[in-house]
């Protein structure tokens, strides 16, 4: 080879030399267990001003380069006042979780590694090991040889459902789309299932029209009679029903639809049953709570969502179904260029997705560390905190209106403390408690949900006397 100049040097502050990666890591860990120290004893909204953060932003003209370790410190700074906390101990969300350090350990170790989990030929120990995660918790749920994947959420996992149902129901869709059916399909969900439905079945190409919203029985539950109802006249009227999603943990109330019948008429019907347990589905690994869960064997699949009850970071989904081989016909694809070492399992050819991060490691960690028996502890605990909740609400006059059995309350404030969405806002902005306003079966309703597996005893005294604070 003829002589050459050397290659430039890469940038040293976007790949450092591993004695400074290390001690930018450490800084990193020590500002953030301090900063998450704060924000434990601190407000659980935001308590930035936009205004001013604009400004702060403005001055990131990328233009003079900074120190990592100022930008690491900045930043830390800037997420402890400008967000809502999921790690504060008396918040009480909308499913979103303090994280276990286990998935937080995953996430850091898909960092370093980057792996490529597109192929199994790029990443064949990551493919395998979220097979073996979802294998397990399928196994957990009852369905016979659990194939699936990890998804970025609920929603990607309930739409890969209904491109699966779709193509089960007409293997025309694959070609022709909703085309292939001979008339319009249409897809079941309780009125109180979650608000992403919509969006599935207008991107799925089948139109938002396509879902029709079963009548509840009043307690939140889908009526199976109803969904009986809806079939038959839609039948009798040209649609193509093609699938139901029942709601195991409805996003308002927790409330579990009837699995069994639902299941039964599906059967009956011919219809996809898919069981959407984004957030209910983690009651699986606890003995007590399960049999609440009785039917969800019998799905042809099920959104469980790591990053709500199994308390992951953000992004990780599941979605398990016994028909493996469906999964390969609904995402098949052909290029010139990528690995592959098993097309049956390869995930950019059996999921959504192409590009794909290592998500399962933080389920995989967090289970491997604790095992269903810590799990079980976890959730049951979550349960526990909310009728330590429940009780002490009721004490002061506050009505019950849901009938969950899992970690979520539906509530109506005694007369005097007001309407609920003026009263949820009074006690958000005060920053020490946060807890949201839901519809519930037509009513709003203040909507508590245990979401932090370290809320104390003292931390739900302090929901309690938020919730009964007169307002001025
Ligand atoms: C029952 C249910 N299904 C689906 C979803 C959507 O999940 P994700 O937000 O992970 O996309 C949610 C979110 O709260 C939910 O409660």
């Amino acid at each position: 080879m003829p002589l050459q100049p050397p290659l430039p040097k890469p940038p040293a502050g976007l790949f450092p030399r591993a004695v400074e990666r290390a001690r930018i890591t450490d800084f990193l860990s020590r500002a953030l267990e301090a900063s998450l120290e704060r924000v434990a004893a601190g407000s659980t909204v935001p308590t930035f001003d936009r205004e001013r953060f604009r400004a702060e932003l403005a001055r990131f003209d990328f233009v003079a380069p900074r120190p990592l370790e100022a930008v690491l410190e900045w930043t830390v700074a800037q997420l402890e006042h400008g967000i809502t906390h999921m790690t504060h101990p008396c918040h009480f969300g909308l499913f979103n979780p303090n994280p276990t350090l286990p998935a937080q350990c995953a996430d850091r170790i898909a960092g370093a590694f980057n792996p490529q989990l597109a192929s199994t030929a790029s990443s064949p120990v990551p493919v395998e090991l979220e097979a073996h995660v979802i294998r397990a918790i399928g196994a957990r749920a009852g369905l016979p040889a659990g194939a699936g994947h990890f998804a970025t959420g609920g929603a990607e996992a309930n739409y890969t459902a209904l491109i699966l149902a779709l193509t089960r129901a007409d293997p025309g869709f694959a070609e022709r789309g909703a085309r292939a059916f001979a008339g319009p399909v249409v897809l079941y969900a309780s009125r109180e299932s979650h608000g992403a439905w919509h969006k599935i079945a207008h991107q799925a190409g089948i139109g938002r029209a396509a879902l029709n919203l079963v009548a509840t029985d009043g307690a939140g539950r889908m009526d199976p009679a109803a969904l009986a109802a809806a079939v038959a006249l839609d039948r009798a009227q040209g649609r193509v029903p093609v699938m139901v999603a029942a709601t195991a943990g409805t996003t308002a109330a927790g409330m579990i639809d009837p699995l069994g019948a639902i299941a039964a008429l599906a059967a009956r019907e011919g219809l996809w049953l898919h069981v959407d347990a984004a957030w209910g589905g983690a009651a699986l690994v606890s003995e007590r709570l399960r049999p609440h869960l009785a039917g969800v064997e019998a799905a042809d699949s099920l959104t469980i969502d790591a990053h709500k009850w199994f308390a992951t970071t953000m992004g990780c989904a599941m979605f398990i179904t016994p028909h493996a081989p469906l999964l390969s016909q609904a995402f098949h694809s052909a290029t010139s260029y990528m690995p592959s070492s098993d097309a049956a399992l390869d995930p950019y050819l059996t999921t959504v997705q192409w590009s794909r991060r290592f998500l399962g490691l933080r389920l995989f960690l967090s289970l491997a560390t604790v095992g269903w028996t810590g799990y079980a502890q976890h959730v049951e605990r979550a349960v526990a905190v909310i009728d330590r909740v429940r009780a002490g609400l009721e004490q002061r006059g506050w009505t019950t209106v849901n009938d969950s059995p899992l970690a979520l309350l539906a509530l109506l404030p005694p007369p005097a403390l007001g309407e609920v969405r003026t009263l949820v806002r009074r006690v958000v902005r005060a920053g020490r408690a946060w807890v949201a306003a839901a519809s519930f079966e037509g009513r709003d309703v203040v909507r508590i949900c245990a979401t932090n597996g370290e809320t104390r005893e003292r931390d739900v005294e302090t929901l309690v006397d938020e919730l009964n604070a007169p307002a001025g």
